[in-house]
């Protein structure tokens, strides 16, 4: 079985924290492992520093990408069986996956996140299980921050989770749970995939079938 598992700068956090998801990473059963490592806080710190220099976006999304490999190269400084290299496209993931179990990866290119890198290196590398670690506990009918009453998804198909980030994506600057590039790719490679809470535990859950309450499947 191989998975692909993307991990949101936003539960990556501090060493204590990066520590136990390497942890749980190490437990994951499975024949071969990719970890996708968002640039979270960091990245949009210097993002946004860039801006303020004159930076246009497509040279800010490289700033970006370059803050989740170093994300990348963190998680790798603590996993005993991970390749000591981080691949900048899918070809060089696949490469490395020959001689490794687990292999990490930060972005490839300008104009999505790593969400959307994580699905289309599922659907290069023939994954049978998308993972999404995010700060919520699965997909809403819209942004539960704003709207108390949106309704939680344990269950979605592909294309509705495509209606769902579509209309999310209309207003300006907001945050959606997952991109709509990735959305796109779930829907057409017809990966399973399951967005779930980014906490340690809940890892081990997810590939058992537990999403109760803090993931949303979709298949
Ligand atoms: P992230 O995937 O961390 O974006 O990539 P995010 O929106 O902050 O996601 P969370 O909150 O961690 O889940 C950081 C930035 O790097 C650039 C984009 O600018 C993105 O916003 N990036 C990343 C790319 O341009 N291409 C990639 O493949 C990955």
């Amino acid at each position: 079985m191989k998975i692909v598992l993307s991990l949101g700068g936003s539960v990556f956090g501090d060493v204590d924290r990066i520590k136990k998801f390497a942890e749980a990473i190490e437990e994951i059963n499975c024949e071969k492992l990719f970890v996708v490592v968002g640039g979270g806080k960091t990245a949009r710190e210097y993002i946004n520093k860039a801006r303020k220099l004159g930076a246009d976006e497509t040279f800010c999304d490289y700033i970006g990408i370059g803050v989740t490999r170093l994300n990348a190269m963190l998680l790798i400084s603590t996993l005993k069986d991970a390749v000591k290299k981080v691949p900048k496209d899918f070809v060089e993931a696949y490469e490395l996956s020959k001689m490794s179990r687990i292999v990490v990866m930060g972005g490839t290119f300008p104009g999505h996140t790593t969400d959307a890198t994580a699905a289309l290196l599922a659907e290069f590398v023939g994954a049978d299980l998308l993972l999404n670690a995010t700060s919520v506990n699965g997909v809403y009918s819209e942004d539960p921050r704003k709207n108390k009453n949106a309704k939680r998804f344990e269950r979605l198909k592909a294309n509705e989770l495509v209606e769902i980030v579509r209309r999310g994506e209309i207003r300006a600057g907001s945050s959606n749970v997952i991109d709509l590039l990735a959305a796109k790719i779930i829907e057409r490679s017809k990966i399973k995939t399951i967005i779930f809470l980014g906490e340690p535990e809940n890892i081990k859950k997810v590939i058992e079938g537990d999403v109760s309450g803090i993931g949303t499947v979709i298949e």
